[in-house]
């Protein structure tokens, strides 16, 4: 940390020296505050947007319930969404020179689209690759379809639209700096970049282990990476529409069909691997290279997969590696619908999950344990096997 202080404080540190797993000396912050209600929202001057936040249980069991209805039939487009009108402010911050930030900020975005971030970022981020001219994509069609994915998230306190744009947002950021979109067909990375807003497409706000507790019918259907399946089936599903077909501009190529199907396939592989109970299976692999002093061969096409699943991955899991102020949002997001499930289970009568219960604690063990076992581990190995991104992963 070059004598820095560092921003993740821990603050059970002894004596005030943080705790982390960094090897740094910095002053502990004060507590992580309490959730609830009548506490002051701010943390380490930080204004938190979240922390009072809650989602009742009522709503929950309604975004469960939506959830059944899309797995019986498909999503079928009922409003004709207007595209959203691009403001001064919200070009300024869509402008190369922001918008190639790691610590670009998909609260302001938010905020400046009266919130709807996530069809102009992905838009915006799409062009920025130069893929619309290359590949002549419809536009009518990939707007439709972005706008599509906006309207399919539920307003969760995490899993919404604004995730879904910050992930593309990282995603974009270690692919552009690990030099991977040169490595990728034009198409290839066309479908890499949707995955970043369809990896939590109509995410209810509630974990597999819940869905299948309760045998919602999304976990008959799928039984292992029940939400993982199903994000990439409504993705799946909107993209065989024919006025959101993106690939359309295969249509006219004598392969344009089987490299269809691929380009699917490509797509439910690299959301499927955003399950956090494949992560094991994503280090396991990338550990493999390491230990081999190896790196990933992106111009193999089955290690290119693995280097875009375990950037994915990595995207997804990137909040707590953004500057403090924009973490702490994220933070409080998390640990407030973690919140909001135990409530859930409260109401349902089933054991709450002492990790989602309000009552037994405020999150900061978790939010250390996630980052020490899980973050750190996977940004580090990351940086090895893949070179490019080596000063990213390390930032
Ligand atoms: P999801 O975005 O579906 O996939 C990655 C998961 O990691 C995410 O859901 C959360 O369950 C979890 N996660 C992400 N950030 C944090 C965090 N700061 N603390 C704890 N869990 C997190
Ligand atoms: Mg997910
Ligand atoms: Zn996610």
């Amino acid at each position: 940390m070059g004598g820095l202080a560092c921003r993740r404080v821990e603050p059970t540190g002894v004596g005030g020296v943080c705790a982390c797993a960094m090897t740094c000396a910095a002053v502990a912050t004060p507590p992580f505050p309490q959730n609830g209600p009548g506490l002051r929202p701010s943390f380490d001057g930080v204004d938190l947007l979240l922390l009072h936040r809650a989602t009742p249980p009522a709503q929950l069991l309604q975004h469960m319930d939506k959830l059944g209805r899309e797995l019986q039939s498909p999503p079928s487009e009922t409003e004709s969404d207007a595209w959203v009108e691009e403001t001064p402010e919200v070009a300024a911050l869509l402008a190369p020179e922001s918008l190639n930030l790691w610590d670009f900020d998909l609260i302001k975005l938010d905020q400046a689209t009266g919130g709807k971030p996530l069809a102009l970022l992905a838009f915006a981020l799409i062009q920025s690759f130069g893929l619309i001219e290359r590949l002549k994509i419809d536009v009518d069609k990939l707007k439709k379809y972005l706008l599509a994915f906006e309207r399919l998230y539920n307003p969760c306190l995490y899993h919404n639209p604004i995730h879904a744009a910050d992930v593309m947002h990282a995603f974009c950021f270690l692919l552009r700096k690990g030099k991977l979109d040169l490595e990728l067909e034009p198409e290839e990375l066309l479908i890499a970049l949707l995955a970043g807003p369809a990896h939590d497409l109509g995410h209810p706000g509630v974990n597999n282990a819940l869905l299948i507790k309760q045998k919602h019918p999304v976990s008959v259907r799928f039984p292992t990476s029940v939400l993982e399946n199903h994000h990439a089936s409504l993705a799946e599903q909107l993209l065989e529409r024919p006025d959101m077909d993106v690939l359309s501009f295969l249509d006219t190529k004598p392969d344009g069909p089987s490299r269809k199907v691929a380009l699917r396939q490509l797509l439910k592989d690299l959301v499927l691997y955003t399950d956090m109970s494949l992560h094991g299976k994503i280090m396991d692999t990338l550990k493999e290279k390491e230990d081999g002093a190896a790196t990933l061969d992106v111009k193999e096409p089955a290690e290119r997969v693995v280097a875009l699943q375990a950037l994915l991955h990595a995207a997804d899991l990137s909040n707590p590696c953004k500057k403090w102020e924009i973490h702490i949002q994220w933070t409080h997001a998390i640990v407030a619908e973690f919140f909001s499930q135990g409530d859930l289970e409260r109401h349902l009568g089933v054991d709450v999950t002492p990790m989602l219960d309000r009552t037994l604690g405020c999150g900061r063990t978790s939010q250390k344990g996630f980052f020490v076992h899980f973050i750190r581990p996977l940004f580090i190995t990351c940086a090895k096997v893949l070179p490019f991104v080596q000063d990213t992963c390390e930032m």
